[in-house]
């Protein structure tokens, strides 16, 4: 149990310059009052120093989100909230659908956009998730773009010029003075969900492939200061050589983040 926690705030990596963020994408997973409970479990197994090392974005299913929310207030725990998604829009005539501008009044920090999922089952183009990610920047939070390939196009050679496309539209579309604020999530499609995580060497190499798009755009500076996570099939086990990485900045973790203990031990350990 932490006793003050805002002083909690990670420090940048004395390497790289950039504050690491380890981020718990729960999917469709966990009810309000199993999020309440999966939290209360968590931040009583994590110490002081994992709130230091790395920012902790919860990215629960929304309905879950004011529980969290007054959660994390009342028992000042220094989680970020985060969401999964958001619709393009501000408001309007669409039903089923949340805006950016209503999670940032929630307290979200994080918004996943572009997720593996939401392009395959949801049919979210590449320039349908630009313009997500443009609307949770406009709300002022921060979108996670998710991007990588699958396993045919990896096959096929083609795993460079699949991140290439996928980014491009969102770095096009982007205020270019927010382009330094983007988190990046590279998370092959076969290593989601799958057992069988990508190697660190992989992901450093997307991440370099993710900074040279920004680049291109931004120049060195703004590339600089974009954050990369590796997602797909992370766990206790390989989480701290991901970590090790280079040019990778954090983890987007499915699976191994829905039971407290084991993603505890996971945050220990990366
Ligand atoms: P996984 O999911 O950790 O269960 O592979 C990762 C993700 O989809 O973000």
């Amino acid at each position: 149990m932490i006793g003050r926690a805002q002083e909690l705030i990670p420090a940048p990596s004395p390497v790289t310059g950039r504050v690491r963020l380890i981020s718990a994408n729960w999917k469709m997973n966990h009810n309000h009052l199993e999020a309440i409970a999966a939290m209360e479990k968590l931040y009583h197994l994590l110490r002081p120093e994992q709130f230091r090392y790395a920012e902790l974005s919860i990215h629960p299913p929304f309905v879950d989100l004011r529980s969290l929310q007054l959660l994390f207030e009342s028992d000042r725990m220094p989680f970020v909230l985060g969401a999964q998604n958001c619709h393009q829009e501000v408001s309007g005539a669409y039903t089923g659908e949340v805006s950016a501008p209503m999670l940032s009044k929630l307290g979200v920090g994080y918004v996943i956009v572009g997720h593996s999922e939401r392009r395959r089952l949801f049919g979210e183009s590449a320039e349908l998730v630009a313009q997500k990610a443009v609307a949770v920047l406009a709300a002022g939070m921060v979108p996670i773009v998710c991007v990588g390939e699958t396993l045919e196009e990896r096959e096929a050679g083609a795993t460079a010029a699949v991140i290439e496309a996928q980014l491009e539209c969102v770095v096009a579309a982007v205020p270019l003075e927010a382009l330094p604020k983007l988190v990046v999530a590279y998370e092959p499609v076969w290593a989601i969900g799958s057992g069988q995580a990508a190697s660190p060497a992989d992901a450093s190499e997307a991440a370099a492939i993710v900074r040279g798009v920004v680049a291109k755009r931004g120049g060195e500076e703004a590339s600089s200061k974009v954050r990369v996570q590796y997602g797909g099939s992370v766990s206790a086990g390989n989480a701290g050589m991901f970590m090790a990485a280079g040019g990778v900045d954090g983890l987007l973790v499915g699976t191994a983040s829905l039971e407290p203990e084991g993603y505890a031990q996971l945050v220990r350990d990366a």
